[in-house]
């Protein structure tokens, strides 16, 4: 494949926009390719070359890119919302609002823009609510970009300390760090070493926050019985559970890791897939948590996009196809396929590659067995990963460079595309075989 115009634009991009790219996890080796179209599951770049999309806008296009029948209804609820844009709640923000909460099985929801806005919120409500300072997310954890949970996101091995008692590293430059040392990190799906921690901390600690299915390192579960402990040791110790199903809400089951764990949390942020990629994110959770963020109560919450209209009617469009065409399900069907057909070709070929998938999401790890943390995650053969991926853009498929980071179907990656998308990636692994 020919990239000479993206390699011309990308030229002229880097002197208008740091990198040449609004956002770095869109970069590439050796320059960033602009796109030009996308339809369906497929995206074309400016040199014409035509892409299987495997990242959909990191997970939020989940009924596929210009889907014709989400535009009508998108359209619709448009014009029956009287062409409002923002700075006003609606009848539809309310009818939405209680939709959102019938499938995620909570109390009250309120809708930001991202999910670390998101999280922002939710660092407010729970301080207040507990009069503590401390939050915990877990090792290796993407929840957002604010300081005090951008805390050993992705963090080189080499800096995360011990395994029962991992360093708060700093997920950049440039974060605050009295806010970083107020960032407890918990070892994933280890119940003794996250005990003692949470135990010993226990008169400061507000919150813990946690993608129940860690997605953003790919594809990593919790067992069951680490999401029961959670709950049991935050109801013993008034420590607020919070789960961020961003990645993880209407797709892995339409309730999300809620009803995938079949536990509560006292709050939850979401994003992505239920605006089909328009801008959206929620809180969501307890009304007694919630309700000290209404008006006249103690806790701000404002946002000039907060509750915007076309991302309000987006969901409406969006639900609705979720429901009507139950997407869930069928995301789920095809990924559990797609993750058993891969993994017996790597097997039948004996290549230490495996796939990890739910809800249209996945990621496929070079090593032996199913990781169970973020250090086991990050131990992927990158070189492997490198000739993975790169053989799959010479044959058509858009995949992330970054080894643990996450893919996402969309309800448009049919059983032909899955079949065109295993014909690329059957050569693929063949490329990861011969860089070792
Ligand atoms: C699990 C998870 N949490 C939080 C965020 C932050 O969301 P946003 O990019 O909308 O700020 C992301 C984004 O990638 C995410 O994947």
């Amino acid at each position: 494949m020919q990239y000479t115009k993206s390699q011309e634009l990308f030229a002229r991009a880097k002197e208008y926009m740091s990198g040449g790219l609004n956002a770095n996890g869109r970069n590439r080796k050796p320059h960033p390719i602009y796109m030009s179209k996308a339809q369906d599951a497929y995206v074309y770049d400016i040199d014409g070359n035509r892409f299987i999309d495997l990242i959909m806008g990191n997970g939020t296009l989940i009924l596929g890119h210009n889907n014709q029948e989400f535009n009508e209804l998108m359209q619709k609820y448009m014009l029956q919302n009287g062409n409002l844009v923002t700075g006003f709640d609606s009848k539809l923000s309310v009818d939405v609002a209680e939709r959102f909460l019938r499938i995620t099985g909570n109390e009250r929801v309120r809708f930001t823009n991202t999910g670390t806005e998101a999280v922002l919120h939710i660092l407010h409500i729970v301080r207040a609510a507990t009069g503590r300072n401390k939050i915990a997310v877990m090792e290796g954890a993407y929840n957002g970009w604010y300081d005090a949970v951008y805390v050993n996101s992705f963090a080189p091995l080499s800096k995360v300390g011990s395994v029962d008692r991992p360093n708060s590293v700093p997920g950049t430059a440039g974060l605050d760090p009295k806010v970083v040392e107020n960032t407890l990190v918990l070892p994933f799906n280890n119940i003794e070493a996250s005990e003692n921690l949470i135990r010993e901390h226990k008169d400061e600690l507000a919150a813990i926050i946690l993608e129940p299915i860690m997605i953003d390192i790919g594809l990593v579960e919790a067992s069951h019985k680490y999401i029961d402990f959670l709950r049991s040791i935050c109801d013993e110790l008034g420590i607020v559970l919070v789960f961020d199903e961003l990645l993880t809400g209407f797709r892995v089951a339409p309730g999300g890791c809620q009803e995938y764990y079949n536990v509560r949390a006292d709050l939850c942020m979401y994003g992505k897939a239920f605006a089909n990629g328009y801008i959206s994110a929620a809180v969501s959770g307890k009304a007694k948590f919630m309700d000290i963020t209404a008006p006249g109560q103690t806790v701000a919450f404002l946002g000039t996009f907060n509750g915007h209209q076309l991302s309000i009617c987006a969901t409406a469009a969006t639900l609705d196809l979720l429901e009507s065409k139950n997407v869930v399900e069928k995301l789920n069907i095809t990924t559990d396929n797609l993750c058993s057909e891969f993994n017996a070709l790597a097997a039948g070929k004996g290549i230490p590659a495996l796939m990890r998938g739910k809800g249209g999401h996945f990621q496929v790890y070079f090593m032996d067995k199913a990781p169970t943390n973020y250090r086991e995650a990050a131990a992927t053969n990158p070189v492997m990963y490198e000739h993975y991926v790169n053989s799959l853009q010479n044959n058509g498929v858009w995949c992330s460079q970054n080894p643990l980071s996450h893919h996402a179907l969309s309800i448009k990656h049919d059983e032909k595309v899955v079949s065109e998308m295993l014909t690329a990636m059957d050569k693929a692994l063949e490329a990861a075989a011969k860089a070792i």
